[in-house]
């Protein structure tokens, strides 16, 4: 029998360093490795193909996934789960790898206990927000295309005396967002996860004005919907030249680092063995403090994961709360 390899919603990067793992220890172990091309929907329409060697060569340094992805709205209806499952068998597959998040996991939890198809889901996204895992692969790289565009960002706006409102991703969770500010010593910081005070900001920022300060930046979660509130704000209580930079799909592109390179060696180096040695029939591979776990996706699915404390804490000034 086969396995299979997927990934399901927004790629991420180190998904294909993952993929050619996935094929290598594969063959090494004898076992037959498959692509399943665009994620749920390549699964319910048979776009499946056998994996050699050849397939994976020169794909590790390079961002996206070369055997892309999507968000299936087929796969929640039974009739395509069975259809799913007849191409399933038809390629003779009875274990999957998948790329993606925890909506993805819970499909193919679904998935196994209607048709017995084991599976290890690997976490794959930018917005690192999913519980039991402190990290999800893509997200160096995603911080690291984050910092660079601040970087740009910055020297712009401070050669113009603007302020700049940066929308950074993260469809519910600030983990991108809260980062980006610390690492580039943002003025203001929005995040879902935190409250802000724009009095106590704009009391700070008019003295640091007056003081010399001549640029804002002010970095914003997606998750928020506050973009807007605070481009206006900075433009009408502390009369900055604002713009408006959402940064958008650029924080999903790009090589990945080396971090996301060796995450994904590793998380699939687990999930092979869960499946192949340990005879798991289905869970998620979390990391975390340094170890790597195999947990139930009830378990991760039935929990909201949280931004440590600690790490909330380093928001300090920017969100002009204070204890
Ligand atoms: O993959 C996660 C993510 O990039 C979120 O940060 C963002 O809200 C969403 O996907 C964007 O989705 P799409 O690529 O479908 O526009």
């Amino acid at each position: 029998m086969g396995i299979g390899i997927l990934c399901s919603g927004g790629d991420s990067a180190g998904m294909n360093p993952a993929i050619r793992k996935f094929v290598d220890k594969c063959i090494f172990k004898k076992e037959e490795p498959y692509f399943i091309y665009s994620g749920l929907e390549g699964m319910i329409d048979g776009n499946i193909k056998k994996a050699s060697h050849k397939d994976v060569s020169g794909i590790l340094y390079r961002g996206g996934t070369i055997i892309k992805s999507s968000r299936s709205k087929r796969f929640y209806e039974k009739q395509y789960r069975e259809k799913a499952f007849k191409e399933l068998r038809h390629n003779n597959i009875d274990k999957l790898v998948v790329l993606g998040g925890d909506g993805s996991f819970r499909a193919l939890k679904v998935f196994h206990d209607e048709f017995g198809v084991k599976f290890v889901g690997i976490p794959a996204t930018i917005d690192n927000d999913i519980y039991s895992t402190e990290y999800c692969l893509g997200v160096d790289t995603a911080l690291n295309a984050i910092r660079m565009s601040l970087d740009y960002i910055r020297d712009t706006a401070s050669s113009f005396k603007r302020a700049f409102v940066v929308e950074i991703m993260g469809r519910e969770c600030g983990y991108l967002a809260l980062v980006s500010a610390i690492t580039s010593g943002a003025e203001v910081c929005v995040i879902p996860e935190l409250g802000y005070n724009l009095d106590n900001l704009k009391k700070r920022l008019e003295n640091e004005i007056i003081n010399g300060r001549d640029y804002i930046l002010a970095i914003v979660a997606e998750g928020t919907k506050a973009t807007n509130k605070i481009a206006d704000w900075l433009t009408n209580d502390l009369q900055m030249d604002t713009r408006i930079s959402v940064l958008g799909h650029i924080q999903r592109g790009g090589n990945p680092t080396v971090y996301d390179r060796l995450m994904g060696y590793e998380f699939v180096e687990q999930g092979l063995n869960a499946l192949l040695d340990k005879n798991i029939s289905n869970g998620v591979v979390a990391f975390r403090e340094g170890s790597f776990f195999i947990e139930s996706i009830d378990y991760v699915a039935s929990h909201r994961y949280k931004i440590k404390d600690d790490l909330l804490k380093l928001a300090g000034k920017m969100t002009g709360v204070y204890p």
